[in-house]
This record gives C-alpha cells, sequence and structure tokens, in this order.
C-alpha cells in the first residue's frame, strides 16, 4: 500500500478536508509554485490571495484619515476600525462582555497588562514555566513593584502543567491582594494544548487570569462565552499571515477598571492640560490605544476573520491534527543502523491535547546531538521552511532538556557576553545538553506532502554524524540570524 493510501486509511477524517487542498491551489498558488515546504505556521501563518487583493480594493477605493477628529476621511477610518472591532469581539464571542484593544502585536498587548496591571507587595505574579517571553517579561514590572514572582514547572517527559504544583501555588495567593496568573493556550514550544479548565480553577481562588493565546487561535477556536480569562493577547498574523503589525488585548470588560495606565499619550485622553499637569484617560479601549492605530491595517484584520470563518476551523483542526499524527509517529521510528533513535521529540507523543507545532533534535549514532543550526540550514537548501532555536521560550526548553539552575548559573557566570549561541556551547559541554531545538509546526494550507517531505529529509540524516552533514555557517542570537561574517 502506498504511504498516501496508509495514511488516508488510518485517517479517515482527512479526506473531509481536500477543501483545503483546493483552497491551497486557488489562493495559495505561491507555495507549489516555488516548490517550498513552509514549516513554521506557528512562527507566522500564510495569506491567501483573496485577503490582499480585498484589501487592496479597499485601500484603492476610500479615502481614509487619521482617525482621531471629525472630518469625513477621519470618520471613515473611525468606521472600519470599529466595524474591525466588532469583527473581533464577534469572532471570539465576546461582544458585550469583552473591550478588544488593538496592539501591535501580541507583545505589545502584555506589555500594557505588564505596565497597567496592579501589582503590589503581598500580590502575586505565577507564570507556567511554559510561557513565551512577551510573558516572562511580565515578571520585571510585577518584580518593580514588589509582587512575588512564582513559577509553575512543567511536567516530563509531555511538558504539561504540574497540576497539584499549580492548585498548591494558587491556593497560597492572598485573596486581598491583585494576583495574576499567565499561561498559553498551546504552548509555542511543544504544542501542548494547556486546559482551558486551569481559568476557571483559579479564577476559583481569587486569581485573575491571563491567557496567551496567540499559538492557539490559529488552528483552534477560543470561545470566550465558554471560558472568561480576564485578559487574553493575540497576533493577527499569527491566524492568517496578513496584515503583520496588528495585534488585539482583548480584557473582559470586569477587569477592565483593574488596570491603571501609567501614563497618557495622543488618543487616549479625554481631556490633558499642560498648566494643570492633569490629564483624564478615556474610557474603555482609547484609554489603551497609544497614538494613531495602525488604521490601514487594522480593516484587513476583519476581511482575515472573514476569510478564517469561510474556511472553517473545524476543518484546519481536523487536517492539522491528522498530519500531525503523521509527522510524529514518521519522524519516532527512525533508527540508525546500530538501533539508536535519530530523533528526540519533545513534549506529547500521542495527540491528546496536543496541537501542530512538534519539536525535536536529531542525533547521530553515537547518540551525540547533530547542531541544530546545521540541520536548519540543510532544510533551508532542500527547500524547507523550519524554526530552530529557543523560540522565545527558555522554560520548556530547559524543562525539555532537563537544564537545571545550576547549568543556568554556568550560562550567566559569563556576565552580560552570555548569547545563546555561546550558551548552546556551554551545555554542549555539561553533558551534550542542547539549548535549543527545531521545531515544525503546521497549519492552515499544510498537506500530507509538506509533512512527507520533512521526514524524507529527517531519513536522510540516518548513520551521519556531524563531520558528515559538515559545519554551521549562521548563528541564532536573540532570535536573530547572524551569518558568518556579519
Ligand atoms: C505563544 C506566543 N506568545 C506570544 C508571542 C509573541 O507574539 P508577537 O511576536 O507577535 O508579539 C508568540 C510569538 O511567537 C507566541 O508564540
Amino acid at each position: 500500500m502506498s504511504a498516501t493510501a496508509s495514511f488516508l486509511e488510518l485517517h479517515p477524517d482527512y479526506a473531509g478536508t481536500s477543501a483545503l487542498d483546493e483552497l491551497r491551489v486557488a489562493e495559495y498558488r505561491r507555495l507549489d509554485s516555488s516548490g517550498h515546504v513552509y514549516l513554521d505556521y506557528t512562527g507566522a501563518g500564510l495569506y491567501a490571495d483573496s485577503q490582499i487583493s480585498e484589501h487592496a480594493e479597499l485601500l484603492e477605493k476610500e479615502l481614509f484619515g487619521n482617525p482621531h477628529s471629525a472630518s469625513p476621511t477621519s470618520m471613515k477610518t473611525t468606521g472600519a476600525v470599529e466595524r474591525a472591532r466588532a469583527s473581533v469581539l464577534d469572532y471570539f464571542n465576546g461582544t458585550g462582555n469583552y473591550t478588544a484593544v488593538f496592539t501591535l502585536n501580541a507583545s505589545g498587548a502584555l506589555k500594557l497588562i505588564g505596565e497597567s496591571y496592579p501589582f503590589s507587595p503581598g500580590g502575586r505574579f505565577l507564570l507556567l514555566a511554559d510561557n513565551h517571553n512577551s510573558v516572562n517579561g511580565i515578571r520585571e514590572f510585577a518584580r518593580a513593584k514588589g509582587s512575588d514572582v512564582d513559577y509553575v514547572p512543567l511536567t516530563v517527559p509531555e511538558l504539561r502543567v504540574d497540576h497539584p504544583a499549580l492548585i498548591a501555588l494558587l491556593d497560597e495567593g492572598d485573596r486581598s491582594r491583585a494576583n495574576l496568573f499567565a499561561f498559553p493556550a498551546q504552548s509555542n514550544f511543544s504544542g501542548v494544548k494547556h486546559p482551558l479548565s486551569l481559568i476557571g480553577a483559579a479564577q476559583e481562588r481569587g486569581w485573575q487570569v491571563l491567557l496567551d493565546a496567540a499559538a492557539f487561535v490559529p488552528t483552534n477556536r477560543l470561545d470566550l462565552g465558554i471560558v472568561s480569562p480576564d485578559f487574553v493577547v493575540i497576533s493577527f498574523y499569527k491566524m492568517f499571515g496578513y496584515p503583520t503589525g496588528v495585534g488585539c488585548l482583548l480584557i473582559r470588560n470586569t477587569a477592565v477598571a483593574s488596570l491603571r495606565r501609567p501614563w497618557f499619550a495622543g488618543g487616549t485622553v479625554n481631556f490633558a492640560t499642560v498648566q494643570g499637569r492633569l490629564h483624564v484617560l478615556a474610557p474603555g479601549e482609547a484609554g489603551f490605544e497609544d497614538g494613531t492605530l495602525n488604521f490601514l491595517g487594522i480593516p484587513a484584520v476583519e476581511i482575515g476573520l472573514r476569510h478564517l470563518e469561510r474556511v472553517g476551523m473545524e476543518l484546519i483542526q481536523t487536517r492539522v491534527a491528522c498530519l500531525t499524527e503523521r509527522l510524529v509517529s514518521g519522524l519516532l521510528p527512525l533508527r540508525h543502523g546500530n538501533g539508536r533513535h535519530l530523533v528526540r521529540v519533545y513534549g506529547p507523543a500521542s495527540m491528546t491535547m496536543r496541537g501542530g507545532t512538534v519539536t525535536m533534535n536529531f542525533y547521530d549514532p553515537s547518540g551525540s546531538l547533530l547542531d541544530y543550526r546545521r540541520i536548519d540550514e540543510l532544510a533551508g537548501l532542500a527547500g524547507i521552511s523550519v524554526r530552530t532555536g529557543c523560540f522565545c521560550n527558555p522554560g520548556a526548553g530547559e524543562a525539555a532538556e532537563g537544564l537545571t539552575e545550576d547549568d543556568m548559573r554556568a550560562g550567566f557566570a559569563e556576565g552580560a557576553t552570555i548569547s545563546l549561541p555561546r550558551f548552546r556551547q556551554i551545555m554542549q559541554h555539561r553533558g551534550g545538553k542542547s539549548a535549543g531545538a527545531i521545531r515544525v509546526s503546521l497549519g492552515l494550507v499544510s498537506n500530507l506532502a509538506d509533512v512527507e517531505r520533512y521526514l524524507q529529509f529527517a531519513a536522510g540524516f540516518l548513520d551521519q554524524s556531524a563531520l558528515s552533514i559538515g559545519a554551521v555557517k549562521f548563528d541564532i542570537e536573540s532570535c536573530r540570524v547572524i551569518r558568518d561574517g556579519s
């Protein structure tokens, strides 16, 4: 039986997602005409041709002015921005219960929470160890205001929430203080879907909850009528590729008053004086939107959401689940001639509560780590885009590789010169541990051929050594690629 036939037999639901193959041909032609295999949907989603043409048509047709006035061109812009805002609230089923604040990206939304949350001595900021750095960074605001900062550990090897530890930490919260718990709905490292029931568990214990939905919403529906986190952050380019530069902070209406902005800016005040040194912040979302919004980009959010609605999230989810299963079950059995495994997949090997992000490292027949940077380079040469490094999620990487506090101290002994490349070297010398990995992520128009091409690429490393695959030519520092000599 051919690989495709056995895949279809194992995944009868996949055939029902063929509309996505048609969509790929009609709207994402550039993928197959370039022959490129795109496997970084957690990095950024891809846009459909029609999103661009619809947006271009709108811009060609309308005269959009700066939204902060009453002129016809300004009002036109305000109307388009407010339509987009309503469509976001509608899409997440939050109309009437949530306020949607447009931001630059998910990180911009997180910074708004960091600077506005009423952290105070006796209060707590609790984070899951599986958070993106843009969530981890909020701890600096919490610390500066005297809040305690704690991390909930992950279980190994599945990299899920240590539930008893979470409940114990939540129970320690002083209900008379402001306590915030932050976790990602889906890990951008392991693809683990953390249970949304954690939201209610924390709220019942007097905590407010910040849900990072950035890596979850591209392939899952978030229904704010079912779960009610106090704060939700997203980046729209991760959901449907275009536009970049627009994200959103969704604030539960009951939580808006708990936030206190530390400054004001153009657009956020109803009134400000120089002589009186006073200002009155605008109510609702306006008080959080500093300066002029990306008012030309924001109408493309409504177009993107309509596109997702037309395609259907259930279809995307079904396809991604089938393909992820094929990917993981194709990688795990790969063994060198001497019987040793080629691939180590971090996180769940099963499909239980996991999404389409799969992170791994490759090892040679002696069990030594193959440099993920070289794998990345070779993938590029093979026409495959993956992501390598730590994906701005150090906690999950540390748990996955068993990196200890002592390992961290060895890195920090380098002082301010420490970087991911240098840390990677230090970890190599401390028992061949890896600081970083290879991430493959599937999305809206992924297909079986993409997965098979990657599996074929991976199998090319069977019985290879660090020497035979060649030396790396580029490095990654702070998520920036540094080529040799640059
Ligand atoms: C889970 C998660 N949170 C937050 C972010 C930050 O998103 P952005 O870079 O768009 O601000 C990312 C981006 O990769 C992410 O995956």
